[in-house]
Formats: structure tokens, sequence, C-alpha cells
């Protein structure tokens, strides 16, 4: 159902690869609630995924981009704004690689040059966007920018290796040009902390079974399906969010404030017995 929460905006999504990523519904929720989008992903990626079947479903232009390449980047966003004929209200983010998670490398065995690929994809790939974007002036006044991200920033999970730094970087970064773009065009940027989801990124992790079904049990909600994530980016692209920055937002049905859930609580007593 349409609100037209985002009627007249106009912004770019990055990372829908097929229809389970979370930046493919976001991209149908954004066209649904009357924005006009850019799609962007990595040549590579464009190439694998169906990203073109999506372009066709929302209308909107297809500029490939290596988000680790500040020169790809600069033509994404002149690009952008020349299709727009002007600037731009949202960005998202939806963008991580580990080669040492695809490679099942554990934490004490990382190959170094995967780790600075890992943070660089994954991380400072936000403060390119943003640093071209900036120095574009690319966005409106009160403008928006999410980057997704997982509680491993904050807490150690299992078989998530350099991807729990590279979200830690991802936050701090978003805080960072947060201030910095608040200050300068009343640009709010913030990063959205997602359940496990079952995407390509997703399930590519080790273990990822155990991830989801221990959030599912823990959370007073259940875990928070891609479809839900959708909804929150929009309402944080809406005026609705205007002074909503800098911030890290869960987005998780309650697991990272859960202690014990009665579930877990059961099952670790039936193992006591
Ligand atoms: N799936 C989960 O459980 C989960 C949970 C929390 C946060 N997230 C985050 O959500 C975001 C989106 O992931 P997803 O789960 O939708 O999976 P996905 O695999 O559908 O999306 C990841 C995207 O990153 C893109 N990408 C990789 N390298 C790139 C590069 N160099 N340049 C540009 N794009 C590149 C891929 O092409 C892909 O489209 C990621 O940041 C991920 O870490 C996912």
């Amino acid at each position: 159902m349409s609100n037209n929460l985002l009627a007249g905006k106009v912004g770019i999504i990055s990372g829908a690869l097929n229809d389970k990523s979370i930046a493919w519904k976001v991209a149908q929720k954004a066209h649904e609630q009357g924005a006009r989008i850019v799609l962007t992903n990595a040549p590579l990626a464009m190439r694998m995924g169906e990203i073109k079947t999506l372009a066709a479903e929302i209308d909107a232009p297809i500029i490939p981009a290596d988000a680790t390449s500040v020169e790809e980047l600069d033509k994404l966003f002149t690009e952008a704004q020349g299709h727009f004929g002007g600037k731009i209200d949202f960005l998202l983010h939806s963008i991580g690689m580990s080669a040492n998670i695809r490679k099942g490398k554990s934490y004490g065995d990382l190959d170094y040059k995967f780790f600075q690929q890992t943070l660089d994809v994954s991380a400072l790939s936000l403060h390119k966007m943003l640093a071209v974007a900036e120095k574009q002036d690319a966005f409106n006044e009160w403008g928006s920018v999410v980057a997704l991200s997982y509680i491993a920033a904050q807490r150690a999970f299992l078989d998530y290796t350099d991807m729990a730094q590279a979200k830690a970087v991802l936050e701090s970064i978003a805080r960072s040009y947060g201030q910095r773009l608040g200050h300068q065009r009343k640009v709010r940027v913030n990063t959205v902390s997602q359940s496990p989801t079952k995407t390509t990124a997703g399930t590519g992790i080790a273990g990822f079974n155990a991830f989801y079904e221990y959030a599912q049990k823990m959370s007073p909600l259940g875990n928070a399906p891609a479809e839900s994530c959708a909804d929150y980016c929009i309402s944080l692209f809406s005026d609705l969010t205007r002074y909503v920055t800098m911030q890290n937002l869960m987005h998780d049905g309650g697991f990272s404030t859960t202690g014990i859930s009665q579930e877990m609580a059961d099952l670790m007593e039936k193992a006591g017995e």
C-alpha cells in the first residue's frame, strides 16, 4: 500500500543482486512510495545477478559502479544527477563482501589482503560514496543516507570473522559523516542493524542457520524479514524522520536487548536435565 511517503524524491540504491537482496525490496518499496530511483551494483555482480528484471519493473536505469572505485562512484553520482535533472534525496548502501568468509578462513587464519578488501568493499565504500557526493554537492537538503549493518559490530559472533570489524567501521563512518553532512546540508546518515536474513550474502556465512535460528528463538518478535527492513529504510528516507541521524538503529525484533527468551530457557532447562 502506498502512502506516497517518497513522492517527488529521487535516490540511488546499491546492492540489489536478486529478489532475496534487502536492496531489491527497498527499491520496490521506494518505487511504490513514489520515488524515482537509480540502481547500481558492481559490474561483475550485474552480470551474475538479475538486476535488469528489477530495473524494468520499477523503470530505473542501472549505472554500474564498483563501490571501491572513487572514479566509478564519481561517474555514478554525476550520471544519476544527470538522469534525475537535479540533486539526490536518498542513498542506500547495501554492500558487503568478505573473501575470508567465502573461503571459510577461521578468525585466527585470516588472509590480510582479503581483510583489507573486506574493509574496502564493506565499509570504506560508504566513506567513498559520501566523499564523492560531498565534493559534487550531490545531496538535497534534508536528504537521507542509510547503510545496512549487523550486531556483530558490537558483539562477537562465530564465523562472522572480518565482517565484524567492517561493520564496526561502517557504523563509525556513518556517525562521522552524519556529523559533517548534517552540518553542511542537513543530510542525515544512519545505519540499520538488521536481523539475520536469508540472502546471498547472509547464507554465504558458515553456520548461518545457527545465527538465524538462535536470533529467531531469542527475539520476542522473531527475526525481522527483508520486507520489513525495507519498510524501515523507507521511513528513514521519508520526511517523518528528519532529525534522526548518526544512529545505529536496531531492526532485529528485540534481539539486541533480550537477555534470554522463554524458548531458550526451556531448551537450556532440558539440556540440564
Ligand atoms: N543477510 C543478512 O543476514 C544481513 C544482516 C545484516 C546486515 N546485512 C547487510 O545487508 C547488506 C546487503 O546484503 P544482503 O543480505 O541483501 O545480500 P546480497 O548478497 O543480496 O547483497 C550484497 C550486495 O553487495 C554487492 N557488492 C559486493 N561487492 C561490491 C562492490 N565492490 N561494489 C558494489 N557492490 C558490491 C553485491 O553485488 C550484492 O548486490 C550488506 O551490507 C549486508 O552485510 C545482511
